[in-house]
């Protein structure tokens, strides 16, 4: 597999911008081998500048539900272009944007549309701190809520790559209010909100956490988490910019039954375009200027042609859509495992429906100490190079969850399967 093309480019690349990417994870730093500048893609596949082809399991980090390219957002995208691409003004695809998601996500009375994931956060516990008026802020080890400073410390994702637990640049400041908790460890969360509940503004999780890899809510944590914030007037943030719209269209929160203060939106929201949103229950986000106090804006947010890639997306999501995609995602997971169970390999696929990730040991994790323990940064990079050889394109970390789209066929899946099956063998 020639990539002469990419090793050309990225080059380039690397002259005028940090490592030759926008963002540290895409440099292959933590697998090695040579970073592919990407030329187009469509359905499950995307093609290198080469010519090459990949079955993508990384779907921009998740965003990309139906596919690459998926015709009804092209055409969305299209339509939308030629009539301008930003106003800065209310326009009708927000409204229908707005009550897509109040409609759908039982915790969103209001929403503001922003255009990220950390703008969400970010946004988010700047509004749960003016709603209460108390500055400290309580997050899990291994969740990652963008690279905002206040959450920057113990996150996963592509800050586990750092040598520190956080960022420099940040100003002790910020994290002195931030604690960082064990994921699923209701003995440590119980003694901590009991503590410090006066000052605790809000409680962020990841309801499913897809940052180290995924790990699932145990049975009582989040129920603990919702009865404790809720006792104590700690607003409580589900960071759903990952599972948000991924397993259902009342996202995780409706499938687990705990409903939050306030959701983080972003990724599949946007349909491939910039976006994220946060919202929740009317008296909180009636805070949010012009009706109160705490600000927030942005020029493009709420962008025309973004939102109707995402509204195009989202209206392609049914009970039927996620019945076959959760399905499939369950079923390949169940064989995977089956098979490194009848193999005794180290080795187990922790999955949340078509959110995904390998561990490099026999069963699930709960926490982030855990997560690390079951990783190997060597095993990981030999299998990606092994899969990207032959055309399989996983993220470019271990750590990192790995995702299915409706775009990919049973034998994309069988593909997969014997590949790792090889590599385990
Ligand atoms: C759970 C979660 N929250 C927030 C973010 C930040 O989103 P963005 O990269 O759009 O700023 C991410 C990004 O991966 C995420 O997974």
């Amino acid at each position: 597999m020639a990539i002469t093309q990419s090793i050309k480019l990225f080059q380039k690349a690397r002259e005028v911008m940090v490592a030759g990417v926008n963002s540290p994870v895409r440099s292959f730093m933590s697998v090695g081998g040579h970073p592919l500048v990407m030329a187009r893609g469509k359905g499950s596949l995307f093609f290198d500048v080469d010519g090459n082809a990949y079955t993508d399991y990384c779907l921009s980090w998740g965003a990309l539900i139906l596919g690459h390219a998926h015709n009804d957002v092209v055409s969305a995208v299209r339509r939308a272009i030629v009539h301008g691409s930003s106003f800065g003004t209310t326009t009708q695809v927000e409204i229908e944007m707005a009550r897509f998601v109040v409609r759908h996500v039982p915790s969103i009375d209001l929403v503001r549309l922003v255009n990220s994931g950390t703008e969400a956060t970010m946004s988010a516990i700047r509004l749960a701190r003016g709603f209460t008026a108390k500055k400290m802020i309580v997050k899990f080890d291994g969740c990652y809520h963008g690279h905002f400073d206040d959450l920057l410390i113990q996150a996963g994702s592509g800050v586990a790559k750092l040598p520190e637990s956080s960022s420099q640049g940040i100003t002790p400041n910020h994290i002195q209010e931030t604690l960082s908790l064990p994921y699923n460890n209701t003995r440590v969360l119980s003694d901590i909100l009991n503590r410090f509940h006066k000052d605790i503004a809000c409680v962020i999780v990841e309801p499913v956490a897809g940052n180290m890899g995924v790990v699932r809510p145990e049975k009582d944590f989040l129920k603990t988490l919702r009865e404790l914030t809720q006792k104590f007037k700690i607003v409580l943030i589900f960071d759903e910019v990952m599972t948000g719209f991924r397993m259902g269209l009342g996202c995780v929160q409706s499938d687990l039954g705990i409903i939050p203060d306030l959701t983080c939106l972003g990724k599949i929201i946007g349909g491939g375009f910039p976006m994220g949103a946060y919202g929740g229950r009317k008296d909180i986000m009636q805070c949010v200027a012009p009706l109160g106090r705490v600000y927030q804006a942005g020029t493009f947010s709420g962008n025309p042609v973004t939102l109707c890639a995402g509204l195009a997306t989202l209206k392609n999501l049914s009970k039927g859509f996620y019945l076959r995609l959760n399905t499939r995602s369950e079923e390949f997971a169940e064989q995977m495992n089956r098979f490194f169970v009848s193999q005794n390999s180290p080795a187990y696929l922790s999955g949340y429906k078509s959110m995904l990730s390998l561990r490099f040991q026999a069963g699930p994790v709960k926490n982030y100490a855990q997560a690390q323990k079951a990783s190997s940064v060597q095993l990981y990079a030999k299998l990606f190079q092994k899969l990207l050889k032959n055309g399989v394109y996983w993220p470019p970390a271990d750590l990192e969850a790995f995702f299915l789209s409706a775009a990919h066929s049973n034998r994309d899946l069988r593909r997969l399967a014997d590949l790792l099956k090889d590599f385990f063998a």
